[in-house]
């Protein structure tokens, strides 16, 4: 038997022995704590029903032969959820303080045994504790529908991987998911719309009138208990979600009087945007409807939280709403931003009284913070970091790391999806406590979690593709001491997840084939990395500008560059070529490789390479998402370059990317500074830029300011964002980005 232990999340600490212990029916489980007997059932019922082994659970004495032996120490100094797992010849023993860390280290067993295939655990020693209280993963179950069987596939799954929470998002404008005794409607009507499967969503045809509304379903208050039960055996806690004001128009098409006009609506069939009608928040009777519903929920789900939504609610008919106008006068309060805070402060105060408490997205940041709240910070990191410097706890689920319904691959190859781009490796980069954070705010951050919107996922074997693997990353990152993630480690033991993955039947993706170009510091010089997201994969590549094919060299380790050069690359299996070839000039100039310093980061939405990205040579194509791209948002670039040497300089020109329907600009203008000791710096040089910024068509646009041989070592160069998008612009008032390829020291 392989002596590799693949385990995902990586284990806080591992210690391989020599030897096994094999499961078979001779053993016994045993377990003498009687609030642990749940989790003794629990790894019974995993081995019946994943090995077929039939075990009696009988009580022993610690240390017993042939007895997994599981034990809750209540008064040990182990943390929450942490537990110690020792497997000898003879035994197997798990101790947990709580029966939480019983139930990761049940995981751990059973994850071990599914990745290799027999019911043989290796002797080891495993002492595991997660890095964040908070692992959670979302599923919105209204754009489209999933059998209760599917979700407790999914909650097994998360619970295969350390997570703890299942975020359920139950209620949106395409379907009202649970059912509520005191208001039928909202499942007879709310629960289901005119079928449009087959349709991109963004083209869905509103219902006919007389048409059928035929498509949907809802889970009861039986089959919510019995999700709930079967997450508690899991040590699972779900929070529902019960969206307010805003994405409710399922639940507006069953009580329209909720609203501010009255109706009739209908439940979306697709995408509208935006939808102006929400609940009416000078109305109290909306009130006593929401409570009703809410009074309800917490009667099914235990936790603590409630997450009542709170985003994109738009206020167009609160503007001219007679009683939320009044509502606003009544209250003093200055505009429909402060409405929305009023409305979900009301909310907390009930929630509070019932000893819950109130989470919602970023936006209920706006207007003010009700008192007590979490905050789930999507639109980034920012609403995360206002939250928890002001105190709030805070779940970080920003769109750049944590949306998974974004591509995990280049979009030609891949089934329709939203939009976006995050492959796996860009997950598994995903820090959720934000460098330089105040360590009082940092304690705020109780963790991440991945969410998967369904407006593209209409079937569970979608659900699964846009899940796998990379909720396997996020479990890492999630779970395991961050100077232990690693990600060659990481794929090299996905390899072993995948084929368990096949063995169950799950859709995984199996991830992208593109070779990236990445650039690398060795010594002084600069050399380029050819990566892909697969494992040891078979990359060939070219230097004289033809295409590489199965006899081309064989990349093995980093290309030096020497000079400007031309590469070919794409990955091949079997001699076959897998996706597309990658073609990149590189050119070569004084600033090559040398040090920059930023005096703001750019945006980790588009890092480019990094800290190398502006001196690498590479060159960004015009496509937006290309590697070579560094974006800053709302934010000028403004970089010292160290030449190592006083040079005579003749240039310097700053590649720029103009794409405004993506809401990127040039600079206005780019500005050079020199200096030959990195303190006194000369009057900057300026070039403006004259190319319109209401043109269409994307371009790049070398801005060159001459330095007609001035002397210097170090180089201020900076390029001013727009700030704002401009008043003519869609994007009106947004955040502008300013996109930078390469800076060219000639
Ligand atoms: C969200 O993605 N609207 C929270
Ligand atoms: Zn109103």
């Amino acid at each position: 038997m392989s002596q590799q232990i693949d385990l995902i999340p990586a284990p806080v600490s591992l210690e391989l022995r020599d030897g096994h212990f094999t499961i078979s029916e001779h053993c016994t489980i045993s377990c003498t704590n009687p609030e642990g007997l749940f989790l003794a059932e629990l790894l019974r019922e995993y081995l019946q029903l994943e090995h077929g082994i039939e075990l009696s659970i009988v009580n022993h004495s610690a240390g017993a032969a042939d007895v997994i032996n599981m034990q809750l120490e209540a008064d040990s100094k182990l943390q929450p959820e942490e537990y110690i797992l020792i497997v000898s010849r003879q035994n197997v023993s798990l101790r947990a303080a709580d029966p939480r860390g019983l139930a990761r280290g049940i995981q751990t067993i059973r994850q071990q045994l599914l990745l290799s295939g027999s019911p043989e655990l290796p002797c080891l020693e495993i002492r595991d504790y997660p890095r964040y209280p908070y692992r959670g993963m979302h599923l919105d179950v209204s754009r489209h529908f999933f059998p209760r069987e599917f979700i407790l596939q999914y909650i097994d799954l998360l619970a295969l991987y350390g997570y703890n929470t299942f975020h359920w998002h139950l209620v949106d404008d395409n379907g009202w998911r649970i059912e509520i005794k005191s208001y039928p409607r909202l499942t007879e009507v709310g629960a289901w719309r005119a079928d449009r499967s087959g349709n991109h969503w963004m083209e869905c045809a509103p219902r006919q009138p007389g048409e059928p509304t035929t498509y949907g379903g809802f889970y009861t208050q039986e089959e919510v208990r019995e999700v709930v039960e079967y997450a508690r055996q899991r040590q699972v806690t779900i929070i529902p979600e019960i969206e307010m004001p805003g994405h409710t128009m399922a639940a507006l098409a069953a009580y329209p009087e909720f609203s501010c006009t009255g109706g009739p609506f209908e439940v979306c069939t697709g995408s509208y945007w935006p939808i102006t009608d929400i609940y009416c928040a000078g109305n109290d009777s909306t009130f006593a409807f929401l409570e009703n519903i809410l009074l309800e929920a917490m009667e099914l789900f235990p936790g603590e939280y409630i997450h009542i939504g709170g985003d994109e609610a738009d206020k167009t008919e609160w503007k001219r709403c007679p009683r939320c106008q009044a509502r606003i006068a009544k209250e003093n309060l200055a505009d429909v931003a402060e409405l929305q805070s009023w409305f979900i402060q009301r909310i907390e105060k009930f929630l509070l009284s019932h000893n819950r408490r109130l989470i919602g997205w970023d936006e209920i940041l706006e207007g003010g913070l009700a008192p007590e709240a979490t905050v789930m910070s999507w639109r980034g990191m920012q609403g995360g970091i206002q939250a928890a410097n002001s105190g709030h706890d805070v779940i970080m689920t920003p769109t750049s790391h944590c949306y998974f319904d974004y591509y995990q691959a280049e979009p030609e190859f891949e089934p329709v999806a939203i939009g976006g781009y995050l492959p796996l490796k860009r997950v598994y980069a995903f820090e959720p406590t934000p460098p330089g954070l105040d360590p009082a705010a940092a304690v705020h951050i109780l963790g991440g979690q991945g969410n998967v919107w369904s407006e593209y996922m209409p079937d569970t074997d979608q659900v699964e593709y846009m899940l796998l693997p990379r909720l396997c990353a996020l479990a890492e990152v999630l779970w395991s001491p961050v100077n232990t993630r690693d990600w060659n480690s990481f794929r090299k033991r996905l390899q072993t997840h995948y084929a368990m993955f096949e063995h169950k039947s799950w859709n995984y993706s199996r991830g992208s084939h593109r070779v990236e170009i990445e650039p690398l510091k060795t010594g002084e010089g600069l050399s380029l990395q050819l990566v892909t997201e697969q494992y040891q994969p078979d990359v060939r590549f070219t230097l004289d500008g033809s295409d590489p094919d199965s006899e081309s060299p064989r990349y093995h380790q980093p290309l030096p560059v020497k000079g400007a050069m031309e590469v070919r690359a794409a990955c091949f299996r079997d001699e076959e070529r897998q996706g597309g070839i990658t073609r990149k000039r590189i050119t070569r100039h004084l600033a090559s490789g040398m040090p920059v310093h930023y005096s703001t980061l750019y945006s980790d939405k588009y890092p480019g390479a990094g800290l190398l990205s502006l001196v690498d040579g590479l060159r960004g194509e015009l496509e937006h998402r290309d590697p070579a791209w560094q974006g800053f948002e709302q934010a000028d670039l403004e970089v010292t370059i160290d030449l190592g040497a006083v040079i005579q300089l003749e240039r310097l020109q700053v590649g720029c990317l103009h794409n405004q329907r993506s809401w990127i600009f040039l600079p206005e203008t780019v500005e050079v500074a020199l200096s030959t000791d990195g303190e006194k710096f000369s009057q900057p040089l300026e070039v403006r830029c004259e190319i319109d910024p209401v043109d269409e068509e994307p371009a790049q646009v070398d801005l060159t300011v001459v330095l007609s041989g001035s002397e210097a070592r170090f180089l201020k160069v900076k390029a001013l964002n727009r700030g704002l998008c401009p008043e003519w612009h869609p994007g009106a008032g947004g955040k502008a980005w300013l996109f930078i390829d390469e800076i060219t020291v000639e």
